[in-house]
């Protein structure tokens, strides 16, 4: 049987656009929506309409998207040659990745002057030429704000470390160390916080004689917020940015920016988990409303913040709108579902993935908004990670599904680049294939320390690190495939399915993921029941179908009223849809030779993903 896509959805989304036309055409055609950031008046299912809730956003990772001139390192001008690809896809946000200078120990998160582009990467007059092609088709760049900490080759610190009497001493966190009975002349760490990159997450300097505080690298000193002047340098650099044009930021770790008042140590229940507290200083709200007040209100704009160490319940108090701070949160309680001890593997069950989406239905309300998204920069492949990858067949169809799944529930969706050909982990099988700090770190505590085999730890970071999304985008099957011209061979190894998985096959292939995802996310667009529609999982307890509804009611025209019916497995089952619901005429499907009504009685086949009106 040919297993493949079928693009059925296109009659039914044209003709169907009429039905929304005043909303839809505003998210679709962005040359004509400037923003529906001042049309609050209009709500739509009690949410008000805002250009960024309607975007459909792309993660660009610039070191591994597109190598322009041969360094074997990705870089803007490479970014700028591949726009038309992403206009093609139809997403409309671009969300960048660091493009800072920075002596990248963690591959552009310690920023060493955010006022100038990695020299790796281009030049400002490039950054601005891929600004100017960003908006030339009608997309929007958000950029990302990595600000919990800098390099410790910034400015700022270079200042801070080289005496106590520096004006900027106090712009990060300089403590003594505690007595060291057993070795007076080696002090220890001031309290016993651990770093999430291994060991203490505090570093002894020996021109001062005291020890500074880095929740990351060594490399990636905290700045302290609770300093006026660092907020204020905070504030006027991405004033910086927002001049130039950007359309906002993803910002980095953001609730960790403030630090518990004296830093005392981690009681061992709080050393469970960490970032639960570093999350919560006394201070965060004020200095996201502080940012919010005198620096995004001023402009026309979208923020992301990564939610570490934030429950869902909490998370209103950094995205409701009426505390003017952030827009949205990334919440890893999905994403990580079914990870266990760093990249130990936890057991999952799909009703337990439904009760988080759901739980996010009844946790926030209608002046929070919500983001979906099941990858990025630091987890694994979306389709190694919750789909199968066991036949090419299955790695397509799963894909798909989790594309399908991405852009029909609820929230702004974030696609991370290469999930939309099914790009996979990577084989490692030795350490000296990864680069990522994360990995070299555990491995000298978990390996060296005697925690583990060297080969249980290349299993757990061949399953979960950070490298796996971080391997070089796959545009052909050219060598390197097309990501680098002349290098003999990129920075991070190319993975060595790209002869079988590039988009420049998949765009040609009617049946691809490339191209499903092309249509799911026109889908998306085009209809604003995905946007701001109610959201009902119709059967939370069957283990191997998720099947939701999206229901918007747009007054004085028919009421919106999609299902969604995604078989999560690779058994083939009939499917009864619960009491009530009938599938109706099929606008997506995965597979081929779907039939185009559905009824109450559904034959799935294999990661089956499917989308009805009811
Ligand atoms: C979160 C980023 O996504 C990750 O890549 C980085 O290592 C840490 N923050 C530190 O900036």
């Amino acid at each position: 049987m040919k297993r493949t896509t079928v693009l059925l959805a296109l009659g039914f989304v044209f003709a169907a656009i009429s039905i929304d036309q005043t909303f839809a055409q505003q998210s679709s055609n962005a040359a004509k929506a400037e923003s529906t950031v001042h049309n609050s008046a209009a709500r739509v299912n009690g949410y008000e309409p805002m250009w960024w809730k309607e975007a459909v956003v792309y993660q660009v990772y610039p070191r591994s998207f597109q190598d322009s001139n041969g360094d074997g390192i990705g870089d803007l001008n490479g970014i700028t040659q591949r726009l038309d690809y992403l206009k093609k896809l139809g997403v409309n946000v671009i969300w960048l990745s660091p493009h800072y200078d920075s002596p990248n120990a963690d591959n552009g998160y310690d920023i060493r002057d955010y006022r100038k582009v990695m020299k790796e990467f281009g030049t400002m007059a490039d950054f601005d030429r891929m600004l100017a092609g960003i908006k030339a088709r009608h997309m929007r760049l958000i950029v990302d704000l990595v600000v919990n900490h800098t390099s410790d080759e910034h400015r700022w610190f270079v200042e801070s470390r080289s005496s106590k009497d520096s004006p900027y001493r106090d712009y990060y966190f300089w403590r003594d160390g505690k007595p060291n009975p057993a070795d007076p002349a080696h002090p220890l760490p001031p309290n016993n916080y651990p770093s999430f990159f291994s060991g203490s997450a505090w570093q002894w300097d020996g021109t001062t004689k005291q020890f500074y505080l880095h929740y990351f690298a060594v490399k990636q000193p905290d700045l302290n917020w609770d300093n006026p002047k660092v907020r204020e340098d905070v504030f006027a650099l991405m004033k910086f940015w927002l001049d130039k044009g950007v359309d906002g930021f993803r910002m980095d770790v953001i609730p960790l920016i403030s630090k518990q008042p004296g830093l005392p140590d981690l009681t061992p229940e709080e050393m469970k988990d960490p970032p639960r507290l570093w999350a919560n200083g006394p201070h965060r709200d004020e200095y996201l409303q502080q940012m919010n007040r005198e620096v995004l209100s001023k402009y026309d704009v979208m923020t992301v913040g990564e939610a570490i160490g934030i429950t869902l319940e909490e998370e209103p108090k950094i995205i409701n709108s009426q505390r003017h701070e952030l827009n949205m949160v990334f919440n890893f309680d999905a994403v990580r579902l079914n990870r266990g001890e760093f990249y130990s593997e936890a057991k999952w069950t799909l009703p337990q993935l439904k009760a988080i989406y759901d739980h996010h239905a009844t946790a926030l309300s209608k002046t929070d908004w919500d983001t979906v998204f099941l990858s990025n920069h630091d987890n694994p492949r979306l389709v190694s990670n919750y789909g199968d990858t066991s036949t090419a067949e299955f790695r397509i169809r799963s894909a798909k599904l989790l594309e399908t799944m991405l852009l029909t529930l609820r929230g702004t969706p974030f696609i991370f680049q290469g999930d939309e050909l099914g790009m996979t982990n990577y084989p490692f099988t030795r350490l000296d294939q990864f680069n990522d700090i994360e990995v070299k770190n555990a491995y000298k505590e978990k390996v060296l320390g005697g925690k583990m085999t060297e080969g249980e730890f290349i299993a757990e970071s061949r399953r979960f690190g950070r490298d796996n999304s971080r391997t070089p985008m796959q545009w052909s099957d050219a060598p390197n495939a097309g990501f680098t011209s002349d290098a003999a061979k990129p920075w991070l190894a190319m993975n060595p399915n790209y002869k079988e998985i590039n988009a420049s096959k998949e765009g040609a292939d009617p049946e691809s993921i490339l191209r499903y995802t092309q249509e799911a996310i026109g889908l998306h667009h085009a209809h604003l029941a995905f946007v701001y529609g109610d959201y009902k999982d119709l059967d939370p307890d069957n283990t191997q179908v998720f099947a939701y509804t999206r229901t918007l009611k747009v007054p004085a025209k028919p009421d919106q009223r999609f299902l969604v019916v995604l078989n999560f497995g690779e058994k083939p089952l009939d499917y009864t849809l619960p009491e009530g619901v009938t599938a109706g005429k099929l606008v997506l499907a995965n597979v081929q030779g779907t039939p185009e009504t559905g009824g109450s009685k559904l034959k799935l086949g294999a990661w089956d993903a499917r989308v009805y009106t009811y």
